[in-house]
């Protein structure tokens, strides 16, 4: 079975068997069937790179409905079954005139995938309007609903990505929505401009919406077009004194301070200081207008994306003496 499609990168690999998974009574049956270490959970497929064939049974989650399950005057709670795509959630969110999302419009992947690694864009991390989620229990088949300490979500970080990686299936999310004196999200050079440009004094959640589609536009490859997994590194976090003495070297270096001793770097700096944007090796290259991105021109494979990725890495040690980390998971 080709997993070219479930893929965002778009890479040729073949798994051994692929069942869609509909409901929570199918994905107790098969758990209780099968070893957890026989199965392989793919979401969106939009946050890996698979170098290999997949020698497991794949299990794809398409467990689907939006549902109000609390409100108020003020506020809603909506629970979002996992197999939901994020941007369509989004959109369902901007008709209803329920606030939050609108930061993390046009963000590739499912909803049951993204408190996995906390996705976040323009100022705003899916943990700030996360409530809690369910999940399945792979090997006990236990249902268990995480709070949003429970989950301890970082810097596209969460539980579910350290002590408790691949033990669980997320099954549904929810989230906690304005529904009205939104409180915006503009503090974002780039979406202030975009603004500006479309001479918008009080912006809507909708015109926030359109002003982030329009720098993902601008900047990213649509996946759809052109494969990738948008920011393939995490922007590293290195010590102030690192950070000054690379200040010295690089005096326009950008930098997002975390504390006196902790600053963040942006990896598509560091990258397209490195000479790398717009690199073609192959099918295998760093995107022309974002050098966090790699993309797949057609044909790559997953081994050509990493090896591109890990020539990258040395090349930033090299120049930065600094260890980019993937953040893509590597397959
Ligand atoms: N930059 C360059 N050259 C490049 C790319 C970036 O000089 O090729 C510079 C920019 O000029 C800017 C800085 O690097 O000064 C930061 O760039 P940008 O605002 O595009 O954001 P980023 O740090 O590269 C992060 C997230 C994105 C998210 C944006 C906006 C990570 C790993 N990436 O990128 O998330 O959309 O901020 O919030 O944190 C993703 O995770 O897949 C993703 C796309």
């Amino acid at each position: 079975y080709s997993l070219k499609k479930h893929n965002s990168f778009g890479i040729e690999v073949k798994a051994d068997k692929f069942l869609s998974i509909q409901n929570l009574k199918d994905l107790r049956t098969i758990l209780r069937k099968s070893y957890a270490a026989e199965l392989f959970i793919l979401g969106g497929g939009s946050n890996m790179l698979l170098t290999r064939d997949i020698h497991k049974t794949v299990l794809h989650i398409a467990l689907k409905g939006k549902e109000i399950v609390a409100e108020t005057d003020d506020e809603v709670t909506i629970e979002v079954q996992a197999g939901e795509n994020w941007h369509e959630l989004v959109l369902w969110t901007l008709e209803h005139n329920f606030g939050g999302l609108e930061n993390l419009s046009l963000i590739p992947g499912n909803v049951g995938t993204a408190p996995i690694q906390n996705i976040g864009a323009y100022g705003v991390e899916l943990k700030d309007t996360f409530v809690s989620c369910k999940a399945m229990n792979v090997q006990t088949l236990e249902e268990k609903e995480f709070s949003r300490e429970e989950c301890d979500f970082g810097y596209r970080n969460s539980i579910f990505k350290n002590q408790l990686k691949g033990q669980y299936i997320i099954t549904s999310v929810k989230f906690r929505l304005s529904k009205k004196d939104h409180e915006l999200h503009t503090e974002y050079g780039a979406i202030r401009s975009e603004l500006e440009k479309q001479a918008i004094e009080n912006p809507t959640i909708r015109d926030i919406s359109n002003a982030v589609i329009a720098i993902r536009q601008s900047k990213l490859p649509d996946p759809n077009e052109i494969g990738n997994s948008g920011s393939f590194f995490k922007n590293p976090v290195i010590g102030g004194d690192h950070f000054k003495k690379l200040e010295e070297q690089f005096p326009e270096i950008p930098s997002y301070r975390i504390s006196n001793e902790e600053i963040k770097v942006p990896a598509g700096w560091l990258i397209d200081q490195a000479g790398y944007k717009g690199y073609r090796r192959g099918d295998a290259g760093v995107h022309k207008n974002q050098a966090l991105v790699l993309v797949n021109y057609g044909a790559a494979t997953g081994e050509e994306i990493l090896s591109l990725s890990r020539e990258i890495q040395h090349s930033i040690k090299e120049k930065f003496q600094i260890d980019l980390e993937a953040e893509v998971n590597i397959i």
